[in-house]
């Protein structure tokens, strides 16, 4: 199973990604390239530093989000992947972009989806009292962080917790769910299931 992680910043959890399948736990599955919207993240440099094929297509440069869409396609599609991971990819993709990848287009949020999508989960979560927070490996459809979990980790909320300290309690669960999500795809265990193709079904 070839995978092709996009970032745009520091890249841990590309890092867990690629150390899980250095030591064999992704089973057959292999990053077999990064891709990055922004030229400086971190996450490239960690890629190349395990001999992996990088690449920048950086956003700035298109003047619309369907032109950067497209050639970023095309920058994935270089590589044939089978499965593509957004990893700290912090970019929102077309419509069109998220159906070419549909049911091979992951993503992780930092909340218990439903619950916070989108941005400033951590202090949310913290400003609503909430006990615990957590992850999320996700389909991505075209619902923003809307599409159908895949596996959650939860960490408990502390009383002195900042966003920040919650973020790193959360983050290193995440370098946990993620590669484990990724070995399933590999098996062939987990599939995007066509819920319009149901209700169309139905209404026949
Ligand atoms: C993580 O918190 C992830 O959940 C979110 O962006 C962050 C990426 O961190 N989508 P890193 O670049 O993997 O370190």
């Amino acid at each position: 199973c070839r995978i092709v992680v996009l970032i745009s910043g520091s890249g841990s959890n590309l890092q867990s990604l690629i150390d899980a399948g250095q030591s064999g736990e992704l089973g057959d599955a292999d990053v077999v390239a990064v891709l990055s919207n922004k030229p400086g993240a971190y996450g490239l440099e960690r890629a190349q530093q395990a001999g992996i094929a990088t690449d920048c297509v950086e956003h700035q440069r298109f003047d619309s989000r369907e032109a950067f869409d497209n050639a970023l396609r095309d920058a994935i599609d270089r590589h044939q992947p089978d499965l593509v991971i957004l990893a700290g990819f912090m970019r929102i993709l077309t419509p069109d972009f998220v159906r070419h990848y549909r049911g091979r287009l992951l993503n992780i949020h930092p909340s218990l989806l439903p619950k916070y999508p989108g941005l400033h989960t951590h202090q949310r979560a913290l400003d609503a009292g909430d006990t615990e927070a957590g992850a999320t490996v996700h389909f991505v459809t075209e619902e923003l962080d809307g599409g159908p979990p895949i596996i959650q980790a939860k960490v408990p909320t502390l009383p002195d917790d900042s966003a920040e300290t919650l973020a790193a309690r959360v983050l290193s669960k995440e370098h946990r769910i993620y590669p484990l999500a990724a070995r399933w795809f590999a098996e062939g265990r987990l599939q995007l299931n066509d819920s319009e193709a149901r209700l169309d079904d139905k209404a026949l």
